[in-house]
């Protein structure tokens, strides 16, 4: 490295280190961060996010600074609401004081873990996790996110169809519109070929069979039978969350569990989205009671404080990783940093019946934005989704780009799905107040209003 370089890498990070310990800025030094952070983002991150920032709203340059409960603040300190819920991260609104209190209190001891001694702090976190989830699943593996934790799920499920069915090339089943992850076999099992085209091949043997049709996933294991083609498992979501909230029929689960359990084949509930109390039950599969086998988690499960991901299965099922508990691994999977945030998580999403709050707030949510799409229907097709998973489908794209670009001018946040912007997602912490959520429906009345005036005179801009 050269010389001149280090002494620039050392003022630049000597800059961001005294920024992070300022508890109030100046005005020039806000301005400075806004600044840098879009040079440091067009020429070191990516300039497409800027774009895209951009075409959703004319104040793309607004940097986040500060958040806590359900609000966001940007480093000019104006005020959002936080209905995006950073994609099901905030179950529990922003840095929630049991999970801050566990980090920081594990912090003062230990951060990461040896990697040779046994570390307690997984072990408490295991057995929480065995008490909470459903049927008799049991033993965890700690990842860092969500897709590493399908990607487990689904190394398990071969390890353990293996035994049965050895030398065999043993498939997945997955559903269209599903959404897993995107690492290489998370995405292989993922239903939407705008982010499949550009990687083929991907994981091969992934049969796909439309959500929510129970009878679909039989045909396709009687076809993969006649063929002589052997299934480990079928992955799916309890709701999909990325397809925009899309709730099963009542009886797809347990007509999903005999079908799996008549083939033989592993059911893996994908939770990484719909747990910690998303959907107004703990974990998604309570609505039905049905317990798969193996289940995955991720998102809210570290307090959005630390990430972590997680996934548990029947000792069964687990018991095929005994022999050689080192086949698959993660250098920070279960480090003490994580386990504490999601000890901290789970605690306090029991203790306040994160579940519970979700429930009835979200039934509040629904109903209310039912309301409004009979006065706009027009612009709002359908809402649909459970607990503080819900989405609102408009008549087409635009109209969803409009509304979402009109409600962060308002001071809301709310979320696109990663198909596109015809159904938006409201996904507030379960923390989010009466009068926080009555903010909300206002602001989306008159962004609603706005977007019929504009659509009315032709001005709606085409995405
Ligand atoms: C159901 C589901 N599974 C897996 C993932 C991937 O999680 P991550 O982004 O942490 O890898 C997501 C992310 O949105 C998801 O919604």
């Amino acid at each position: 490295m050269q010389d001149k370089l280090k002494d620039e890498a050392l003022r630049e990070s000597r800059k961001a280190l005294d920024l992070m310990a300022k508890s109030v800025l100046t005005a020039t030094e806000q301005q400075a961060v806004v600044d840098d952070c879009v040079t440091n983002f067009d020429r070191y991150v990516n300039p497409g996010i800027l774009e895209y920032r951009k075409s959703v709203s004319s104040d793309y340059t607004s940097v986040e600074w500060r958040d806590e409960g359900s609000v966001c603040y940007d480093i000019h300190g104006k005020k959002f609401i936080d209905c995006l819920g950073g994609f099901g991260i905030y179950m529990l609104g922003h840095r929630h004081p049991t999970v801050v209190k566990a980090v920081r209190d594990q912090l003062e001891h230990q951060a990461l873990h040896s990697q040779e001694l046994l570390d307690p702090m997984r072990g408490y976190l295991s057995h929480l996790l065995a008490m909470v989830t459903p049927g008799d699943l049991q033993y965890s593996f700690f990842c860092n996110s969500g897709t590493e934790a399908n990607e487990g799920a689904m190394k398990l499920a071969k390890l353990w169809a293996r035994r049965k069915k050895a030398n065999h090339t043993l498939g997945m089943i997955a559903t269209t519109r599903g959404f897993h992850g995107k690492s290489f076999g998370s995405l292989s099992v993922s239903g939407k070929g705008e982010f499949r085209e550009p990687f083929y091949p991907l994981m091969s043997g992934v049969r796909f069979v439309p959500y929510g049709d129970a009878e679909a996933l039989d045909k396709q294991l009687g076809i993969c039978d006649a063929v002589g083609f052997d299934i480990a498992a079928f992955i799916v979501e309890p709701v999909q969350g990325e397809a925009g909230a899309i709730v099963p029929p009542d009886d797809y689960f347990p007509k999903v569990r005999e079908i799996c359990d008549r083939w033989g084949i592993l059911l893996i509930a994908d939770e990484v989205q719909t747990g910690m109390g998303r959907t107004g039950k703990l974990w998604g599969m309570e609505h039905s009671g049905v317990a798969p086998d193996i289940m995955t988690m991720g998102k809210a499960l570290g307090g959005a404080v630390i990430p972590i991901g997680n996934f548990i299965a029947t000792e069964e099922v687990f018991s095929t990783m005994y022999e050689n508990p080192y086949i698959h691994t993660t250098t920070f999977g279960g480090n003490p940093m994580a386990t504490a945030a999601a000890i901290g998580a789970l605690h306090a999403t029991l203790e306040e019946d994160i579940p519970g709050q979700a429930a009835v707030k979200g039934a509040y949510l629904k109903s209310k934005l039912s309301e409004l799409a009979g006065v706009y229907d027009d612009l709002l097709e359908e809402v649909r989704g459970v607990g503080v998973l819900i989405g609102m489908q408009f008549r087409n794209s635009d109209i969803g780009y409009a509304v979402s670009r009109g409600l962060f001018s308002r001071g809301v946040l709310i979320g696109g799905t990663l198909f596109n912007s015809l159904t938006l997602r409201m996904q507030p912490p379960a923390v989010i107040t009466q009068k926080q959520m009555d903010q909300v429906l206002e602001r989306l009345d008159a962004t609603l209003a706005g977007v019929r005036a504009l659509a009315s005179q032709g001005e709606l801009v085409a995405h």
